[in-house]
């Protein structure tokens, strides 16, 4: 039930109090019935909150422009993202993620796919074997690390730290607060790291990492792109994937007949829980765009100049595009394929192929050894990770049995 919210708590709305972020959705809901775009004072952005709005916005660089325009901050657009894929447009980005594309083609990620498989078995034997496990500690985050600093080819002795400051990473996309301030110092360690660890002496030769200073020795990017480019995807790939694994884990622990559904179709099912997780609980809650000139979207007139932030997370709760249900969760639910929390456009997520891999497998290989799926109510409760962008859980106490948990009282 949306309790509703007065004018001026809307004039005056904060996307980035604790309260908001603990759960914005109430807020989302009001924000979309003023209308698809809303401006907010206290932001200084114009905020996109429907699904059509967000969908038209993302494709059209050419008058919502990635460059300068990502995050909501000097230090962050024009220092942190300097050179980055995410945050380039045209013939610039065109060249920047084509370096990478050969790598992330659905033929090469199918290539994976037996070895993916085997690790998210060996993760699920061990956490059915105890019981109850954190669905992040001990399956999301080793499983996605390990998968992803692989193919970079990166040492693997960073990598306990790298989902860390990946997180960290997606809070400096916010305002100027106190979470984005706090934040830096990480996302300085993490280039830090990669400069060293990442060193072309070191990578592996086939991994992704290797592919890009090769890109740099062809003359396709210059050497100063390197950096920018591998901590694009390693900040993009590590907590996104995590989180979207830990909630489908939760939502399917919280829908009982959804799990045994899972369980008797995974080769369909889990695609589309994956989908509908995405759908409902967006990792990247949002991210923005700069107004190149002065022009309108869905009716509602924008000044050059100014700053779009669009609003993956209140997309995909939109009643206008997904029913009066939006915001029930639903693995049957039909036109998933429509979700926009991968993007949309020119910049749509260079990884979603290998996050829906990721994704699959794991939720196959608990399903075919976990007849039953609960939270853990003997543990202390799940707690929220409160990310300006990022929106994800800090842990996620799960159960797993062959007799149904008893029926709570
Ligand atoms: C469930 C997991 C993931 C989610 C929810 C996600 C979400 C997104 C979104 C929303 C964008 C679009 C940004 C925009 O419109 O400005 C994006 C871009 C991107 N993603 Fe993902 N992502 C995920 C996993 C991955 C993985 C596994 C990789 C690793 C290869 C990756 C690499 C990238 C890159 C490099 C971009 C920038 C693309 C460009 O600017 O052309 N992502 N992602």
């Amino acid at each position: 039930m949306i309790t509703p919210l007065s004018d001026t708590a809307l004039r005056d709305a904060d996307l980035f109090s604790d309260e908001t972020l603990a759960d914005p959705y109430p807020l989302f809901a009001a924000l979309r019935d003023i209308g698809p775009v809303v401006y907010l004072p206290r932001h200084d952005l114009y905020a996109v909150v429907r699904h059509a709005a967000v969908r038209e916005a993302v494709n059209d660089p050419e008058r919502f422009s990635s460059d300068h325009g990502i995050a909501l901050n000097s230090t962050a657009n024009d220092q942190i993202l300097l050179d980055a894929v995410l945050a380039s447009d045209g013939a610039t980005h065109a060249r920047l993620r084509r370096v990478l594309s050969a790598q992330l083609a659905p033929r090469a990620i199918a290539q994976l796919r037996a070895s993916i498989l085997e690790h998210a078995g060996e993760l699920a034997d061990r956490v059915v074997a105890a019981e109850t496990f954190d669905a992040m500690h001990d399956l999301a985050v080793p499983f996605v690390t390990g998968v992803v600093t692989e193919l970079m080819g990166l040492p693997s002795e960073g990598n306990s730290r790298l989902a860390g400051w990946a997180d960290a990473t997606f809070n400096i996309f916010g305002p100027d607060n106190e979470r984005t301030r706090a934040s830096l110092p990480h996302s300085h360690a993490m280039m830090q790291y990669l400069s060293q660890a990442a060193h072309r002496d070191q990578v592996r030769p086939g991994s992704w990492l290797h592919a890009i200073y090769q890109a740099a020795d062809a003359g396709k990017i210059a050497e100063s792109e390197c950096l920018p480019l591998m901590t694009a995807y390693t900040v993009a790939s590590i907590d996104t994937t995590i989180q979207a694994i830990t909630n489908a884990l939760r939502l399917l622990a919280r829908h009982p007949q959804q799990w045994r559904d899972l369980r008797e179709d995974p080769a369909s099912l889990a695609p589309a829980a994956f989908r509908e997780t995405l759908r409902y609980e967006a990792p990247i809650q949002a991210l923005g765009r700069r107004i190149t000139r002065d022009t309108e979207l869905r009716g509602v007139p924008l000044p050059a100049g100014r700053q779009l932030w669009l609003l993956y997370g209140a997309a995909g709760r939109d009643r206008l595009q997904w029913g009066t249900d939006a915001d029930r969760f639903d693995i049957h639910r039909p036109g998933t394929e429509q979700q926009l929390s991968l993007g949309d456009g020119p910049h749509l997520c260079a990884g979603n192929h290998l996050a829906a891999m990721e994704a699959t497998a794991m939720l196959t290989m608990l399903a075919e050894r976990a007849p039953h799926l609960a939270l853990d109510t003997a543990a202390p409760p799940a707690r929220r990770r409160l990310n300006n962008v990022l929106r994800g859980w800090t842990t996620m106490p799960l159960s797993v049995s062959h007799e149904p948990p008893p029926a709570a009282s």
